[in-house]
């Protein structure tokens, strides 16, 4: 599975709220939560878990994720960890090659498998100079900066690094989900059958002007939904 683009998760106001309530948060060195290896390499600033705004900011986030249908289907989450933020200006602005820990364990004691990471960009890339999200997968690279309110989603499992950021300031949530669907070639499957579907809908409805969904595509959403039901462990 490749990284996967989910556009518009925050809507114009969402986006001024989330940004007012960071800019006024009180940001510490992001190396506070670093892992043994990613602390070398870990140069940002970031929102202590139980930081207040923080938690008015992810509430917003959690809202928006719950009513956006591409992340339900892209990731097909048993569990987010809380979001969290970061930022990165001035000197504290990047953050090498490194590998996101297995389980994470939140402030509130739930574990979560990191199966999928996320990152929901919060400025526009006018905003700011580099910082380019860049995730290695074997013989290729993508190199990812999004509007803000979009998010990114790839395998944690992919060796990742933020780019430095050379002027401006670069402010983002981030958090990992644990999917229903552990294996990934299953997950992407389920993916690609339910885009094909869905677009297979909208062409049907458009050509034949028909609102009721034709015989073939019934019984391929009931073979999705089998094998949901197969793979599935909520
Ligand atoms: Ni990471």
């Amino acid at each position: 599975m490749s990284a996967m683009h989910i556009p518009q998760v925050l809507i114009p106001q969402e986006i001024v709220l989330i940004r007012e309530i960071l800019d006024n948060a009180d940001w510490q060195c992001g190396k506070a939560t670093a892992g043994q290896q990613s602390i070398q390499v870990k140069h940002n600033q970031q929102l202590e878990e139980n930081n207040p705004n923080a938690e008015q900011a992810r509430d917003i986030i959690m809202q928006a994720l719950g009513r956006h249908p591409l992340f339900f289907t892209t990731a097909l989450p048993k569990k987010i960890f809380p979001p969290m933020f970061n930022r990165y200006t001035a000197q504290q602005n990047y953050f090498g090659n490194h590998i996101d820990n297995a389980v994470r364990t939140s402030r509130l004691g739930m574990w979560v498998r990191t199966d999928l990471s996320a990152t929901l960009f919060l400025c526009s890339p006018d905003e700011y100079k580099g910082g380019e999200l860049v995730i290695e997968d074997n013989l290729n690279s993508s190199s990812v900066k999004l509007e803000a309110g979009d998010m990114v989603l790839y395998p944690a499992t992919h060796v990742h690094r933020v780019e430095p950021v050379t002027s401006g300031c670069r402010t983002a949530s981030f958090f990992w989900i644990e999917s229903m669907v552990q294996n990934i070639q299953q997950r992407q499957l389920l993916l690609d059958m339910d885009l094909a579907i869905n677009s297979l809908k909208r062409k049907m409805q458009d050509s034949c002007n028909n609102q009721e969904d034709s015989q073939e595509i019934i019984r391929l959403t009931g073979c999705y939904h089998n094998l949901l039901r197969m793979w599935a462990q909520p």
